[in-house]
């Protein structure tokens, strides 16, 4: 698949000293969804501010669909949306005038027809006219990814979408990415959470204090670090496995005197050493 976004020997040195990002390699593939995980302070915001030209880099280089990120900064810019982290936006401002006022910051010919469908797409039309201070907290943040959307981005970055949402507008997100990634949108969410990478993206790295440590495909990371336990509670004890259920790695758990006693329970488990099979039969 084609890249469209090449980070190389990318480093960034704050003012106090910090060393944030370490010579970090990337590179995005075009259309894809890609999670970047980590815990906090890892590197995520800043890695996507210094994509997006918000924060300098130290060292190294970024070219966003061939454009260089300093160099031709209005072109690669202009490819990219971004929904931050934090929730900043001007309070007095109508929700119609802010979404609005981003696509013009990009140079783009005002398109009513655009807002009004990003709007709708985010269950914000009904509040086109609201102050922005009089939203919930739920839809601040749904009005900093239509702000992110009001210019069309090739390339759209979500970082923490989903922190501090409720189970519905997570769907809804959830939902929304899907969809522009259909129209040919290339995403790439910052998150803490392992499920929410495995639910969204196909490729996921992970970044800790600074250096990606790995980049895997989705189903690769889940098979090396994924493990599926199922745990039976039978209505009689068993003194061991039955032969016809030899060749499937079970383990006979013990007693389980929470759910009903005297029930043993066969658990599937690699680690656990105490499966016994039953003697031959005769
Ligand atoms: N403006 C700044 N000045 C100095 N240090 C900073 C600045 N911004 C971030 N840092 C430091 O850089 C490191 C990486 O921070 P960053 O915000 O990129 O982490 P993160 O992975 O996004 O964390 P979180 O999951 O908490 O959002 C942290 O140690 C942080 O304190
Ligand atoms: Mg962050």
């Amino acid at each position: 698949m084609q890249t469209v976004i090449s980070v190389t020997n990318l480093s960034k040195t704050y003012a106090s000293g910090l060393r944030a990002l370490r010579s970090i390699n990337l590179d995005i593939r075009r259309g894809e969804i890609f999670a970047l995980l980590g815990p906090n302070g890892a590197g995520k915001t800043t890695l996507i501010g210094t994509i997006c030209g918000i924060v300098n880099s130290s060292e190294g280089s970024i070219r966003v669909d061939g454009h260089d990120i300093v160099a031709d900064y209005r072109a690669a810019r202009s490819m990219i949306g971004l929904v931050p982290q934090e929730l900043t936006t001007d309070a007095f401002e109508s929700v119609w005038n802010t979404v609005s006022f981003s696509r013009g910051l990009f140079g783009k010919p005002a398109n009513p027809a655009h807002i009004e469908k990003v709007l709708k797409e985010l269950s914000l039309w009904a509040r086109k006219d609201s102050k922005v201070m009089t939203l919930s907290g739920g839809m601040k943040r749904r009005l900093l990814i239509a702000k992110a959307l009001s210019h069309e981005p090739r390339i759209l970055f979500l970082d923490e979408p989903t922190a501090g949402v409720d189970v519905e507008l997570r769907q809804d997100m959830w939902k929304l990415v899907r969809s522009l990634q259909a129209s040919g949108v290339t995403i790439i969410l910052t998150t803490h959470y392992i499920d929410e990478a495995e639910e969204m993206a196909e490729r996921i790295g992970v970044i800790n204090k600074g250096e990606i440590i790995l980049v895997e495909d989705k189903a690769e990371l889940m098979r090396k670090l994924g493990r599926k336990q199922l745990t039976l509670q039978l209505e009689k004890t068993l003194e061991c496995i039955p032969p016809g259920l030899s060749a499937y790695n079970l383990a006979l758990a013990g007693y389980a005197p929470a759910f009903s006693p005297g029930a043993a329970s066969i658990v599937s488990y690699r680690a656990c050493a105490s499966a016994r099979p039953c003697p031959p039969p005769g």
